[in-house]
């Protein structure tokens, strides 16, 4: 299978998560591109449907995706409604599977601060007609020079998140993308 690994990553807790993808994917004999997005990637640089099976993920910020990405999905919904390849009623595509993920800190609400973040990330594979398999949430510690922050990852609804994602976690990540890759 061509498997597509795009990440977005402010502090570096989704990378460490993305690398893990990264590792599994291949170690399971699957041939991989590894996309981190940047404020400058261009709408060119990312063709979905040149892949079988697709992994997308970013922190979140205040209950949303990072500016950027909003942005960058934005120009690739044009893109791909120009070109015809986001149709009116979006028919299904076969064999092209998607899972979207954040890492998230929940320091109030817990998961439902971060619910609407791989929801609106896979509203665009969705759109292309991918079946968008699951969803997946990872603690992620709440990076903040600030000390008045260091509440959040201690005090929070997710109880002590620091060091997050850690190797347990990126255990977890193996598991997981060893199992989903057989869907
Ligand atoms: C300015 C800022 C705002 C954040 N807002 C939220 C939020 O609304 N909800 C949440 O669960 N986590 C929030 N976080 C925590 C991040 O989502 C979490 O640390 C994430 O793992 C960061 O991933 P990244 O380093 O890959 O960007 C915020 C962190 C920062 C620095």
């Amino acid at each position: 299978m061509k498997v597509l690994n795009v990440f977005y990553s402010v502090s570096g807790n989704t990378k460490k998560i993305a690398l893990q993808i990264e590792k599994t994917v291949k170690a399971q004999g699957h041939e991989v591109d590894t996309i981190e997005v940047t404020k400058n990637t261009d709408k060119d640089t990312i063709d979905f449907l040149k892949y079988d099976f697709v992994f997308v993920g970013t922190g979140v910020y205040v209950w949303l995706p990072p500016q950027d990405v909003v942005d960058l999905w934005k120009n690739i919904q044009m893109k791909y409604v120009k070109s015809g390849d986001i149709k009116v009623y979006a028919p299904r595509r076969a064999n092209k599977k998607a899972v979207t993920y954040c890492t998230f800190a929940g320091p109030h609400t817990g998961r439902n601060e971060a619910i609407p973040v791989p929801k609106y990330l896979g509203q665009l594979l969705d759109h292309l007609g991918f079946e968008v398999i699951t969803e997946w949430f990872f603690e992620g510690q709440f990076n903040n020079k600030d000390s008045f922050y260091d509440q959040f990852n201690t005090k929070g609804r997710m109880g002590n998140i620091i060091g997050r994602p850690n190797e347990d976690d990126l255990k977890r990540v193996d598991s997981m993308v060893s199992g989903i890759l057989h869907v």
